[in-house]
């Protein structure tokens, strides 16, 4: 069986021989054709003019287009409004204006220069704030109300009231947003694209040159990592690369250089989230309200999906009895921010966790008594603001856990003697939760479908919507066929994804790629087996084959075909213990005409929230956990290190362990990053001026926790989803909080009687800055 078995990411090799292809390895065609975008130079105001008539004098340039040479200019995946290139009406600094098409790349540089442009600037809006002043909205979300908010206001023992704030993040994919476009008959194009979403990219390029979708087919091998950034936005640039392949008739690669896709594509959404939550003497919560403020950037992109997945996840893992939430995105002059792992949920997560953190200061208790008491129960206290049943719920049992398995009490207490004891050292601790919605809560993308072909020789080709972005959804579906077929998962192998194979597929994201193509590939495998199980039954009991006949009831489920087991790469009779080997049976089929092929088609059971009535499921189920960390602070300069980290994760009965905990750690860390050191800075003109490694810090190596352990929970109750396993992609992310309210513990030893107050990212100027309010 290799379901549940470490076996090792189906690139695992390549990646480190350097043999896997990207985008940008592709063998150059000799006609092909390099694509540069240039950008808009203000953040606000409209085009006058551009004339490129002195670059398109430059040799080596073949052509210079702008939005007037699309068929159709908009795009977007919730809205079509966001220009693929801009037309008049600036949105953003950077924003895609013109593409140069150019033989090699030097003379991109060379002719951005020769490019005039003429705009009339207007004062741009750059943040939240400032939207707000200007009433400038992208929507506004639909409030959960529950209880009687206001009276409990009124007669609870304490009250604090505050405001959250978080920055946004930029996704750090190792390989830029990349598409090479070849031009086929009749108008065709052929477009490979590191993108989450092929089915996307098919229909932004095709309504962009006015082109049926069955006309573009897009093909994704791989990415060199999406985390969100890649769900709605590679579109954008594959149109881009698809309009430079129609307009010359030559294939067209646009790669952008990190810097251009720095300052060109969105990001997190930034944050601020005003509260007053209401608690008894112990810290139990009585009443919440908040009020969340998204900072949307330009365009509308996923934003109202990212507010209200926010919004579901403010409650954290804590109960709500009485409670207010609302949400608002802005619509601001910045890069249109985007979908990143998490999608608002670490947002909404981090906000009462930080309030949790404060309420734990100011009543002098510690933090995690107070999560204890709040966490949602098992047999009450256990529906969402959003009217979910928290069902199966392990969050005590994992809280529980962690606690013993960390000697919480003994490190708090360590830290305690340690920080009295030292001056210049500082040391905190916090544990925080997890209890991530898995589904899309747009439920329409909660499907996906399935091609299975297997080959005379017993090797199979495996194809889906998912695209493996580096998570191991490829060697998890590997794993799911193998051990439907009984075979070595060497026998499977994952076919690059791509819209004339499967149609109509949901971006691979929201966590669900497994559980989604994971399922249908399940499907397709079980219709492909009931053909070989009525093989195998007829030449077992030495009946003639006649292929004339129907497939039989069996085949449809009606005949009970247990007997006929598949494993080890025989298939076996286990009431006459005859045998013969999947290659034979394999034969036999193909000799007797019977299909080796399966397709199947996938959908999420019970899926159904109502935001009028808050009722009906928006989750399939919770993916859950929580992290300790401990940190300590340098005094005199606000350094960090995180001394440790205790993670426990239930992700149901794990496909693959080894892949889960990668994705776990590498969650951790992209969380700890977003909360700690990734501060994206801008000019006050909006321009971004961390637009590069040297001045945008993601955590490396030595940034990592000192001590690091990851154990799973072993559950296997999920009924809920393909083998009873968990999506793992997004959830662990949110435990990156940890180490933020950790600093913040270990700033309430030196804070007196205030309570700390950062914001997030807490940089180390952040922590320094923080610490002389103290003094
Ligand atoms: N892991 C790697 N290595 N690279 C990525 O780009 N993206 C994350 C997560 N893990 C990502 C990753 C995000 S945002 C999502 S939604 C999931 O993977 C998507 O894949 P899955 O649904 O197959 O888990
Ligand atoms: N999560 C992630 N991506 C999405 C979602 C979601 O809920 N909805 C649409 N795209
Ligand atoms: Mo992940 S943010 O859902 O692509």
């Amino acid at each position: 069986m290799s379901v549940g078995q470490n076996i090792r990411h189906d690139s695992a090799v390549s990646h480190v021989t350097g043999e896997s292809i990207f985008i940008d390895d592709r063998p150059r065609l000799q006609n092909e054709v390099l694509v540069g975008v240039l950008g808009t130079p203000v953040s606000a105001g409209k085009i006058k003019k551009i004339d490129y008539s002195d670059a398109l004098k430059l040799k080596g340039i073949f052509g210079i287009y702008t939005a007037k040479d699309f068929a159709h200019n908009k795009w977007g995946t919730i809205v079509q409004e966001q220009p693929i290139m801009v037309d008049d009406i600036i949105g953003y600094i950077d924003e895609p204006l013109c593409l140069i098409a150019v033989i090699n790349d030097e003379v991109i540089n060379q002719a951005k220069k020769l490019i005039k442009i003429e705009v009339e600037e207007i004062k741009a809006i750059l943040t939240i704030d400032e939207a707000l002043m200007a009433q400038s909205f992208i929507c506004k979300a639909t409030p959960f109300i529950r209880g009687d908010v206001e009276s409990i206001f009124k007669k609870s023992p304490h009250v604090l009231k505050g405001v959250f704030e978080c920055g946004g993040q930029e996704h750090f994919y190792m390989e830029s947003q990349a598409s090479i476009a070849y031009p086929l008959e009749n108008g065709q194009i052929e477009i490979h694209s590191s993108s989450q979403h092929p089915t996307e990219t098919q229909h932004v390029v095709a309504h962009a040159l006015h082109l049926d979708f069955s006309q573009v087919v897009c093909v994704v091998k791989r990415m060199g990592g999406g985390f969100g950034g890649k769900e709605s936005q590679a579109a954008q640039f594959a149109a881009m690369a698809a309009l430079v392949a129609s307009k010359l008739k030559r294939p067209a690669r646009l790669v952008l250089t990190k810097d251009d896709d720095m300052m060109m594509t969105g990001k997190r959404h930034p944050f601020k989230n005003t509260y007053e939550i209401a608690f008894d003497n112990s810290g139990k919560i009585l009443a919440f309200k908040s009020q969340l403020y998204a900072n949307g950037g330009a365009y509308t992109d996923l934003t109202p999906s990212i507010l209200d997945r926010a919004m579901f996840h403010i409650d954290g893992c804590y109960y709500f009895e009485h409670c207010l939430i609302e949400g608002a995105a802005l619509r601001t002059n910045q890069h249109s921010n985007t979908a990143f792992r998490g999608f608002g949920g670490p947002q909404g997560n981090m906000t009462i966790e930080s309030i949790i953190e404060d309420m734990a200061n100011y009543l002098k208790i510690d933090s995690y008594e107070i999560r204890k008491i709040n966490l949602y129960g098992i047999n009450d206290r256990n529906i969402t603001p959003y009217g979910q049943l928290v069902d199966n719920n392990v969050l005590p049992e994992i809280f529980n856990k962690l606690y013993v398995s960390s000697d919480y009490k003994n490190l708090a207490l360590e830290i305690q003697k340690f920080n009295l004891a030292h001056s210049g050292k500082l040391r905190g601790l916090s544990m925080t939760g997890c209890k991530f919605g898995i589904a899309f809560t747009a439920k329409h993308l909660n499907q996906g479908n399935a091609l299975v072909n297997i080959h005379l020789d017993g090797t199979v080709q495996v194809s889906t919507g998912a695209t493996e972005m580096g998570q191991g959804v490829n060697t998890k579906m590997q794993q799911i066929a193998a051990g439907a077929f009984g075979i070595p998962f060497q026998k499977i192998v994952m076919m690059p994804t791509s819209t004339e194979k499967n149609h109509n597929t949901s971006p691979t994201a929201a966590s669900s790629g497994a559980d989604i193509n994971g399922a249908a590939t399940l499907l397709a495998c079980e219709k492909i087996l009931a053909r070989l199980k009525w093989v195998a039954h007829l030449h077992f009991t030495g009946t003639v084959f006649n292929d004339k006949d129907e497939l039989p009831a069996f085949v449809h489920g009606a005949v009970n075909t247990d007997h006929i087991i598949f494993e080890n790469e025989t298939v076996r009779c286990s009431l006459t213990n005859k045998k013969m080997t999947w290659i034979e049976v394999l034969k036999m089929a193909y000799f007797n005409r019977v299909s080796l092929g399966g397709y199947a088609f996938f959908k999420t059971e019970g899926l159904g929230f109502d935001k009028k009535t808050l009722t009906g499921k928006a989750f399939n189920y919770f993916t859950n956990g929580a992290a300790l960390s401990v940190v300590e602070i340098d005094e005199y300069s606000g350094e960090l290190k995180v001394l440790r980290t205790d993670i426990l994760m239930d992700l149901g009965r794990t496909i693959n362990p080894g892949i889960d905990i990668g994705q776990v750690s590498g969650a951790f860390v992209q969380g700890m990053g977003w909360v700690t050191t990734e501060n994206l800075f801008y000019h006050e003109n909006g321009k971004l001026l961390s637009h590069s490694p040297t001045t945008y810090k993601i955590p490396n190596i030595q940034d990592t926790p000192r001590e690091f352990n990851i154990e799973l929970l072993e559950n296997h109750s999920n009924t809920q989803n393909v083998l009873r396993s968990k999506a793992v992609g997004e959830p662990p992310l949110l435990l990156g909080a940890s180490v933020w309210t950790a600093i913040k513990n270990a700033l309430h030893f030196r804070s007196k009687d205030q309570l700390p107050n950062i914001t997030s990212p807490a940089t180390n100027e952040v922590i320094l800055m923080e610490l002389s309010r103290y003094e």
